[in-house]
């Protein structure tokens, strides 16, 4: 069910939960002050309760209503890359929600940089708990209609459009003055490197935690391989007794193939945007088998190789 920006508001301020849009993913927004909405999130989603939510926040400001420390190198990583897909786990104020934090010590902030959902936050002057607004493991929507595919047409849907950057957020914890990589994004470790005058924090004593991160993960309904060569790729499409359908991420695709495929150039921005909608589609053919040709083993295509892995199951 698709509603305006007015209607979202109050639904939200009802503590109604709306599927929203951002220039990752679609989001499945809650008042994440009020508990009985944020349960609602868990129930729809289908989500273990350890896995905690990202609170989405319309101005920098807000951060201080809900971290217990801002320290000055994580407000440089917010003043460098909010509004955007970036989001600080930051030590948490013990009024936050347990719910939102799934009982971690830590909340999880962004701004969004999708137009209608700034207005959303700052006209409503909440702050929204969101997860992507699929079920748990599947494919994440970049679209209203993947939501209402995903999640059945009650759910009520912002529609923003399609998702601009595609894929979701780089996740960066930060403590005092060092900084650790949670989840690659399109924000890559390199930028941020780059911005904290710093590299990652490494070691056995600080491995990263990011409750939640399955490796059953994005995952379309029907089994995935992957590819590194297109021969490959064919030639299993070949020998297989199955119905075949391809993503294939290649600048000069071959001229001629017997089965279903969709390509996408090899430039890594372009690929992350039309991502989940290739894998919807293809998911959509109803095939026994999708297969993919992957990109290549560089810094600039890891968040896209880390959704890919994910997404790949041996049936
Ligand atoms: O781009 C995105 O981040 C999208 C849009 C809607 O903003 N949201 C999204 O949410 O991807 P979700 O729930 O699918 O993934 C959020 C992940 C969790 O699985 C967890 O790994 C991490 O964020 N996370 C959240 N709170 C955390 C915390 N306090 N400590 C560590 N990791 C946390
Ligand atoms: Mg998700």
């Amino acid at each position: 069910m698709l509603i305006n920006l007015i209607q979202a508001i109050a639904k939200l301020k009802a503590g109604e939960i709306v599927a929203i849009p951002t220039e990752t993913v679609y989001g499945l927004a809650a008042d994440a002050c009020n508990e009985s909405a944020l349960r609602q999130i868990y129930a729809v989603k289908q989500r273990p309760a350890d896995n905690p939510l990202i609170v989405h926040i319309g101005d920098v400001a807000q951060v201080l209503d809900w971290a217990a420390e801002f320290s000055p190198l994580a407000q440089t990583l917010a003043k460098a890359f909010w509004p955007g897909p970036f989001t600080l786990v930051l030590p948490a104020l013990n009024s936050v929600s347990a719910i939102v934090r799934a009982n971690e010590p830590t909340v999880a902030l962004r701004v969004p940089s999708h137009a209608l959902t700034l207005q959303l936050l700052k006209q409503s002057g909440l702050a929204l708990a969101a997860p992507s607004a699929n079920k748990y493991t599947q494919l994440s929507p970049t679209t209203a209609a993947h939501v209402v595919v995903g999640l059945g047409d009650e759910i009520a849907v912002l529609d923003g459009g399609a998702c601009q950057v595609g894929i979701e957020s780089t996740i960066v914890s930060v403590a005092g003055d060092n900084w650790q990589l949670l989840r690659h994004g399109m924000i890559t470790e390199a930028q941020i490197s780059a911005v904290a005058g710093k590299p990652a924090m490494l070691g056995a004593a600080s491995v990263p935690k990011a409750p939640g991160q399955h490796i059953l993960h994005y995952s379309p309904k029907t089994p995935l391989k992957l590819f590194d060569d297109l021969a490959g790729l064919i030639n299993f499409q070949q020998n297989s007794r199955q119905t075949c359908a391809a993503l294939i991420i290649d600048d000069n695709p071959p001229p001629s193939l017997s089965f279903n495929r969709i390509y996408l150039p090899k430039k890594n921005a372009e690929v992350a945007e039309h991502l989940y909608d290739a894998l919807h589609r293809l998911d959509a053919l109803n095939v026994a088998q999708l297969l993919v040709l992957k990109p290549p083993n560089t810094p600039e295509w890891l968040a896209i190789l880390d959704r890919l892995n994910r997404a790949a199951r041996d049936d």
